[in-house]
């Protein structure tokens, strides 16, 4: 488990599952939906909840409970707002997702993911190991669907702690902090 040197001996009870991430103002989520209602003809599979849609930064799973609070003083970001254009479909075979991704990444996103990492490693949470890929996942078992993605245009100007509950029926998330971006 990448988390080790947060358990306690105290605390192994009370976990929250948490994760970073970007999070739509009102006006994305509202064209992010639109985008994804357009798919849904042709999408089978399980379409994400219109309040679950996001782009996470980092996941760190279950955190122990007394580390909850030390995740949520990571220190004030140093990055800029920036512009996300969200313009493009992207099927992984393997778990059979679909994606929507930005076609250009842009280099504050990454800048913003290695900088969270590096304070999250301060605190002694393993940095994944996997190829970050800035994405929104609009259906899960999904079969692919060529179709084009409507763009969404997503100014970037905070990023969120969440904390997800799993489901049934689907996992709900709650966002537990919000930071602002320069
Ligand atoms: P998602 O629900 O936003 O797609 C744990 O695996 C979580 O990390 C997944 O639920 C997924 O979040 C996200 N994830 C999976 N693979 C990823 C990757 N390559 N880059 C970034 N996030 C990823």
């Amino acid at each position: 488990m990448a988390y080790d040197k947060f358990w306690n001996d105290g605390d192994r009870r009370r976990k929250r599952r948490l994760f970073f991430a970007l999070w739509p103002d009102e006006k994305t989520r509202a064209a992010l939906i639109s985008a994804k209602r357009m798919l849904v003809e042709h999408a089978s599979g399980r379409m994400t909840p219109d309040d679950n849609l996001h782009l996470t930064l980092a996941f760190l799973g279950d955190v122990a409970e007394s580390d909850f609070a030390r995740v949520q003083q990571i220190a004030e970001p140093v990055s800029e707002t920036f512009k996300l254009v969200i313009d493009t479909l992207e099927f992984r075979r393997r778990p059979r997702l679909l994606w929507a991704v930005p076609g250009t990444i842009p280099a504050t996103l990454l800048g913003l993911e290695s900088w969270l990492w590096e304070q999250l490693e301060d605190l002694g949470v393993h940095r994944e190991r996997r190829t970050y890929r800035p994405h929104i996942t609009l259906a899960r078992r999904a079969d692919f669907v060529g179709e084009e993605l409507q763009p969404v245009y997503w100014p970037v100007k905070e990023f969120v702690l969440v904390e997800s509950s799993l489901g049934p029926p689907h996992s709900t998330y709650r966002v537990a902090k919000s930071w602002p971006l320069r």
